[in-house]
């Protein structure tokens, strides 16, 4: 097995989270979830020593349930001690701190222009496979009623949009995902600016938080402009830039992972500094109907669309692996599983 200088630097401060000698089968299994890969005591031996670090290297010549290193364990873990200790009882009281956690990633859904059986198919897929985390990426409604693009030609006031997206919600709160995160994206900050512009004695009245009895459901809310990190990736609705450098103009800006949505597109950019490995930059697609609001926009433009959604894997150490889900003829592939819409 052939170890880089990351991942054996990674395993060394692993290791010093754990106070007592006897938590070293805990620290390996804790090391091989994060890789990805089991790692043997003979392996990290060889690893540390590759490196001279042979402080390290010697828990694990003989094994690693040696009784007579429990003293010089406890002196080497002992400026990590209280780290060592929360990390622990986060693991005793929750199992799953420990396991993989396993996220949905919605896009733009516009709704009530959202593309109905797509929906279904996303949700679908949340409740089969199982949902630790939900992020919309918003635009979870049009809000066409309030839009500077409005024509005319639908008739739809807010209240109609309102009462179709807390349908909307009642069927997302059916996938039964253990966190729910809904980014606010430009179309529902449309309501906000609407009512300063035309209205602005009853502006503060009216909160699409509120109305959408986010607290409620258990949802986070992140404002427009602002974003959340789930692990070691920021996700937001926008960051600058809307066309087809988006998604990796977002590590620029954000100088760190960051899953947007806001372009339609579904496009990974992957880069690294000098010093670190992969960061990402993504774009997950929408879910929604041509009809929504782009409609003042060329036809040309959405050619570069893809109807779908994300997934992800985030391991405890909040390195997530994200994939890309199309939707081919109401079809997707998730986990190597094939859904049908
Ligand atoms: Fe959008």
């Amino acid at each position: 097995m052939k170890w880089t200088d990351r991942q054996i630097e990674l395993a060394a401060s692993m290791l010093g989270h754990y106070s007592d000698y006897s938590d070293l089968p805990k620290a390996i299994e804790l090391i091989s979830q994060t890789l990805g890969r089991r790692v043997s005591d003979d392996s990290l031996y060889k690893a540390f020593m590759r490196r001279d670090m042979l402080p390290l290297s010697k828990w694990f010549r003989g094994g690693s349930g040696e009784k007579s290193l429990e003293k010089e364990w406890a002196k080497f873990a002992e400026p990590n001690k209280h780290i060592g200790s929360e990390l622990q009882s986060l693991l005793d009281e929750d199992g799953e701190t420990n396991a993989v956690q396993k996220l949905l990633i919605l896009p733009d859904i516009h709704d009530p222009f959202s593309d109905t059986k797509a929906v279904d198919l996303a949700v679908k897929v949340g409740k089969k496979r199982g949902t630790d985390v939900l992020i919309q990426l918003g635009d979870l409604m049009d809000c066409l009623s309030v839009s500077p693009y409005r024509d005319g030609e639908i008739k739809i006031d807010l209240l109609d949009e309102i009462d179709s997206a807390n349908r909307l919600l009642d069927k997302l709160d059916s996938i039964g995902a253990k966190r729910k995160i809904l980014t606010i994206g430009n179309h529902c900050a449309r309501v906000k600016k609407y009512l300063y512009n035309n209205a602005p004695a009853v502006a503060r009245m009216i909160d699409i938080k509120k109305e959408l009895r986010l607290a409620e459901r258990g949802w986070e809310a992140i404002d427009y402009g602002d974003h959340i990190a789930v692990g070691k990736v920021a996700y937001t609705h926008c960051v600058a830039g809307y066309g087809a450098k988006a998604h990796s103009d977002a590590i620029r800006d954000m100088g760190h992972s960051t899953v947007i949505g806001h372009s339609h597109r579904m496009l990974f950019h992957f880069e690294s500094t000098i010093c670190e490995s992969a960061r990402v930059g993504a774009s997950m697609g929408h879910l929604s109907r041509p009809e929504c609001s782009g409609k003042h926009m060329h036809k040309a433009q959405r050619r570069f669309w893809q109807l779908g959604f994300g997934s992800g894997v985030m391991l405890p150490n909040g390195v997530t692996f994200l994939s890309p889900c199309p939707i081919v003829n109401y079809k997707t592939v998730v986990d190597g599983v094939v859904y049908e819409g």
